[in-house]
């Protein structure tokens, strides 16, 4: 059965976060709220097919039909398609899934299955794109419906990177120090386009995930003074801090400021400048939250996803990737009671895999990720009958020149960080 957003209301009796989520599946992908789903250097593939336009046939199937043609159609093509999917896809699209994992997880699972000659890529965007920059020239990545974006990843752009990266390299020079260490590093959280991730390859720079942010940093750190670190703000400054970096040394860098708003002192000091992206589900994480949660709960664990504020990480029991979620919940007794600060469909699903435990969502809001959301099944059934019928749709492609720089940056995270 496909669960719509009314389903998540329902066993979570509450509001919604977008009123617009709350429309039929296709209707909400037809409005035009925030989903462009495109890194501004995007290959669009053709065919495409624009929001909202899937072909009628798929939008009128009922759930049992969008199975059946799923089924049909892996059948037919058997090892030749591998699907890779993120853990806050829908449970509907997480059972068709090869490998179900974190942003890092995946990046390697594009890895694993060289034979296969198209990746279906159920996550987002720059997801596609990674697995587009790793997979073999003749792999092909297919995002089933490519409004699904990350608003977070669009908070950074390159003119606005490029920009900042010019004026620090006025402030901090260009030349290493006597230790050989570069004045700025940049690293990039995978969440961001592949033009970024090729700024960094280009510049000395590294990507990061959630799980490995702290490794990649002492990376950064071996070769350089300080980083620049964009787009997730949070991320950057829980994982700093964490290291032992004093918050005053992590300022703000606000591109549409002289010097990003900073003094000279500031950035004397600075160990991090950290960008103003944030992820508009885990900002809504609040102490408040936990201080409820403990209170409805005495002895309760929460734990929550390090792009959530700091003072919201620094208040719960313990901060994680997806996967490092996943971790955190199976090491806990039965009868624990867990808080989880992450997005709703996966914090349900691991509720349903371990009834053992009391396991819920610190927001009391129903939040999904509006863009994850959109990979529905009747996307997938679409993608999957094309590859049948020999077309390639909503293909992924990078510019060849962003994925050759990308690549060096996101090969250093895999050297950096061996799995
Ligand atoms: P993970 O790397 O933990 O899977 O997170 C990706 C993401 O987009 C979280 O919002
Ligand atoms: Fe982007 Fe936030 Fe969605 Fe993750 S949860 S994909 S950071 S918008």
């Amino acid at each position: 059965m496909t669960l719509s957003i009314n389903d998540l209301i329902a066993a979570q009796p509450t509001e919604v976060c977008d009123a617009d989520l709350t429309q039929p599946i296709f209707e909400f992908d037809g409005v035009a709220t925030y989903g462009p789903g495109a890194s501004k250097d995007d290959v669009i593939p053709d065919p495409v097919i624009r929001r909202g336009q899937l072909p009628v046939e798929y939008q009128k199937m009922t759930p049992e039909e969008l199975d059946g043609r799923i089924v049909a159609a892996r059948e037919k093509l058997g090892e030749d398609v591998v699907l890779l999917g993120h853990y806050y896809q829908r449970d509907e699209i997480v059972k068709y899934a090869d490998f179900l994992g974190d942003s890092y997880q995946l990046a390697n699972a594009a890895l694993t299955k060289p034979k296969a000659s198209t990746i279906v890529f159920c996550g987002v965007h720059f997801m596609a794109e990674t697995a587009d920059i790793l997979s073999s020239d003749e792999q092909a990545v297919i995002l089933p419906n490519l409004a699904a974006g990350c608003s977070m990843a669009d908070m950074a752009d390159e003119e606005s990177v490029d920009a900042a990266w010019e004026e620090l390299l006025e402030i901090y020079g260009s030349e290493p120090d006597e230790n050989g260490k570069q004045p700025v590093v940049p690293v990039t959280y995978m969440n961001s386009s592949a033009a970024l991730k090729a700024f960094c390859g280009r510049n000395g720079g590294i990507v990061c995930t959630s799980s490995n942010a702290s490794a990649v940093l002492e990376w950064a750190f071996e070769r350089g003074q300080r980083v620049l670190f964009f787009p997730d703000q949070h991320l950057g400054r829980n994982t700093g801090k964490a290291m032992g970096i004093p918050v005053e040394q992590m300022p703000m860098w606000n591109p549409y400021k002289a010097k990003g708003g900073n003094d000279d002192e500031t950035l004397a000091a600075a160990k991090i400048l950290l960008w103003h992206g944030f992820c508009s589900v885990h900002k809504r994480f609040t102490v408040a939250q936990i201080d409820k949660a403990r209170a409805d709960y005495p002895g309760c664990k929460v734990i929550v996803h390090p792009e959530s504020p700091m003072p919201v990480v620094d208040a719960a029991d313990a901060s994680g990737s997806t996967s490092g979620i996943y971790a955190f919940v199976e090491k806990q007794e039965p009868g624990t009671v867990i808080a989880i600060g992450t997005e709703i469909n996966m914090v349900n699903r691991i509720a349903a895999e371990h009834p053992d435990k009391t396991i819920f969502c610190l927001d009391p809001v129903v939040c999904p990720c509006s863009t994850m959301y959109r990979i529905h099944p009747g996307y997938l059934a679409w993608v999957l009958d094309g590859l049948v019928e020999g077309e390639v749709r909503n293909q992924i492609v990078v510019d060849e020149d962003i994925a050759r720089d990308a690549k060096v940056a996101l090969e250093r995270m895999l050297a950096a960080v061996p799995s």
